[in-house]
Parts: C-alpha cells; sequence; structure tokens
C-alpha cells in the first residue's frame, strides 16, 4: 500500500519532530493535539528548524517552503479522516492511547494504517484496543528525530506483513535505518537505555557523585553525548518513569524498580527540558544542576 498522507497525534517533542521529518520527505502531514497551543508551538518550532537548515545551506530556501505548505493543524481528530497512516505520538499512557485510538479509528479510512511511536507498551495490547489489529505497528522514532537515524519496529501478534512492508519503506523514505524488535516491554533501545538512565538517579540518590560528577563521569568515561541526568532531562523525566513502571509491571522483576528520586522529581512536575527543571535547572542561561 502507498502512504501519501500522514496524521500525527500529539504535538509534543516526539509529535513535532515526526511531523517535520514526514513533511520534508515529501508527505502531506496534519498535526493534531488535545491543546491547540501544543500544536502552535510545535508549528512553530519546526518553522525555526527548517529556517536552521536553510541557513546551514542543508536545504534550500524552495524546500523548507514546501516542507511547511505540506504541513497544517488539525482542529480535531475528524482532520485526520483522509490520511493513510496515522501515528499517535501523545503522552506515554496507556489509558490517553487507547482513547485516542477509539476516537480516531471510526474516521478513518477501513486500509489506512495505525502506528504508535510509544517508548514501551505492548503493540499487541494497543493494537487489540482498536478496530484494526492487523494494520497496527510500532514505529518507535528517537529523540530528536530530524536528527536521530533509528526507527524501531514492533509488530504485534496480529500485525500484518503487508503492514510491516508499508512500515519499513516508510521509514527508509524518511532516511532512516530500522531495527526490528519484539514486543516485549519497552523493546531493545529503552529496555538498555532506561534501566541505565534509572541506575544513575540510584547514584545520585544514594549520594555516589553529584549530577555534575555523574554526567561528566559518563560523557568522558565513556563517550556518551549527553550524560545520563541530561539525557534524562531531555526525554523528560515522566516518560522515564512511565517506561521504567512498564518495565517493572510488565517483567515483573524488582530489578526494574524505579528509583524513588525520579519519582519524586515526577511528583513535583519536574519533568525536565520541557518544564524548565529536572536534573537541572533551565530557567537561567544556562543549565545549573539542582542537587
Ligand atoms: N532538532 C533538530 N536538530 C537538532 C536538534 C533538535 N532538537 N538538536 C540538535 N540538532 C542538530 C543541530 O542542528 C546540529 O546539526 P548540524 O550538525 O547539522 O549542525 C546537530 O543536531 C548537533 O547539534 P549541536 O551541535 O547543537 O549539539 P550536540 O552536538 O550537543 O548534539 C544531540 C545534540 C544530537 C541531541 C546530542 O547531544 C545527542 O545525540 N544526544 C543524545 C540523544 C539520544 O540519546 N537520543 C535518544 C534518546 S532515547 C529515545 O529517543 C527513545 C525513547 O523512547 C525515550
Ligand atoms: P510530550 O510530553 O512532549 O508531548 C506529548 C503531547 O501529547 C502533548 O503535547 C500533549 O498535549 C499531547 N496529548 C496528551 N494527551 C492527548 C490526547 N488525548 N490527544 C491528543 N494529544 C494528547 O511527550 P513526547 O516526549 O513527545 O512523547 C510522546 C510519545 O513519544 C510518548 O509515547 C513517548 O514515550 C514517546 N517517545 C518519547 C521520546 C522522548 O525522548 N521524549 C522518544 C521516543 C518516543
Amino acid at each position: 500500500m502507498t502512504i501519501q498522507s500522514v496524521g500525527v497525534i500529539g504535538a509534543g517533542q516526539m509529535g513535532a519532530g515526526i511531523a517535520q521529518v514526514c513533511a520534508q520527505s515529501g508527505y502531506e502531514v496534519k498535526l493534531f493535539d488535545q491543546s491547540p497551543d501544543a500544536v502552535r508551538a510545535a508549528l512553530g518550532r519546526i518553522e525555526r528548524g527548517l529556517n536552521r537548515l536553510v541557513e546551514k545551506e542543508a536545504i534550500s530556501d524552495a524546500d523548507a517552503k514546501a516542507a511547511l505548505g505540506r504541513l497544517s493543524a488539525a482542529d480535531a481528530v475528524t482532520g485526520l479522516a483522509d490520511c493513510d497512516l496515522v501515528i499517535e505520538a501523545a503522552t506515554e499512557n496507556e489509558a490517553v492511547k487507547n482513547a485516542i485510538f477509539k476516537s480516531v479509528c471510526e474516521h478513518l479510512k477501513p486500509d489506512a494504517l495505525l502506528a504508535s511511536n510509544t517508548s514501551s507498551i505492548s503493540i499487541t495490547r494497543l493494537a487489540a484496543a482498536t478496530d484494526r489489529p492487523g494494520k497496527f505497528i510500532g514505529l518507535h522514532f528517537m529523540n530528536p528525530v530530524p536528527v536521530m537515524k533509528l526507527v524501531e519496529i514492533i509488530r504485534g501478534i496480529a500485525t500484518e506483513p503487508e503492514t510491516y512492508a508499508t512500515a519499513v519503506a516508510f521509514a527508509q523514505s524518511l532516511g532512516k535505518v530500522t531495527a526490528n524488535a519484539e514486543d516485549f516491554p519497552a523493546f531493545i533501545v529503552n529496555r538498555v537505555l532506561i534501566p541505565m538512565i534509572n541506575e544513575a538517579v540510584y547514584t545520585l540518590y544514594e549520594g555516589v557523585g553529584t549530577v555534575e560528577a555523574i554526567d561528566t563521569g559518563m560523557k568522558l568515561g565513556t563517550n556518551h553525548p549527553m550524560g545520563p541526568l541530561e539525557l534524562a532531562d531531555f526525554i523528560g523525566l515522566d516518560t522515564v518513569l512511565a517506561i521504567m513502571n512498564v518495565l517493572y509491571d510488565g517483567l515483573a522483576d524488582s530489578k526494574y524498580r524505579p528509583c524513588p528520586l525520579l519519582v519524586k522529581y515526577v511528583e513535583a512536575g519536574w519533568y525536565g527540558r520541557k518544564t524548565g527543571r529536572g536534573f537541572y535547572d533551565y530557567r537561567g542561561e544556562k543549565p545549573v544542576p539542582t542537587r
């Protein structure tokens, strides 16, 4: 099946990035969020991102304008009715995602594909709650989407071979490299990455090191581009905690217990960069560690 138009639900950091790369790759894109402010902010960020690429001579001014021309806001999920593929990139919460699929499916064409950008939740279970488990797949983009090469592809138990083939071709058409993961909690990348981040939070919680020492240690000691606490703030601490909880519940192993300090930051609403404060405070000129 051919994809020409893409709907993106959730206009946070991931939804905005996915919408941008789809529009740059020639797809007509409709972006929806329950918050109209989030859509407006995302369209502004995408425009600034494209302008930066023009300044760096990575793309031409005409290409940037054409990409923006292919991108529009949808005021309601009904605005996605004609899309060939809908990618859900809303908050990492199973009830939220199920409610979104329930509201959108009734408006879609019967052969439209549905994908979730979930970081951890069972694709089989999300798919089973929709009217089209065979046409449902996990398309897990990495943050920041315009920069990161990988898309992890996760098939649910009912995903049809044609859905999988279309999803792989679609991800490749965005210039991405795909890796297949089986449908187990948090798939591959987050099964490895997020417990490492959680361990960094334990290292802080137990006083083994300060925020600065832990991030410097991992950046300069293991050549990671960001330290684990900086990366946690970048991902969003709410998302990191949600993924740890999926691992803990789904694998029923105490080694995945979320660090109480991570829980405390989330309870405070300190989600990291997106709320201005997490393991660092971003409200001033430069990030300042909060511990
Ligand atoms: N959007 C678009 N482009 C961006 C960007 C963004 N948000 N942030 C940076 N860039 C671009 C810059 O424009 C720059 O491009 P050029 O090389 O063409 O000039 C390039 O990325 C490098 O940026 P900077 O020099 O400003 O900054 P940097 O060298 O510090 O790199 C980074 C920034 C790419 C984010 C780097 O720090 C990095 O790779 N960090 C780790 C990212 C990572 O691990 N992501 C995965 C998170 S886990 C995940 O996504 C899965 C999940 O489910 C949680
Ligand atoms: P975010 O908090 O930046 O954005 C989430 C957006 O979803 C918000 O704009 C919110 O208004 C919207 N939303 C919430 N409920 C909604 C609803 N019912 N209908 C429509 N929109 C709704 O989160 P994010 O970091 O962009 O993450 C989005 C998804 O992508 C999550 O499933 C997350 O696990 C996954 N993901 C995140 C990362 C990352 O590094 N942050 C990487 C890969 C995948």
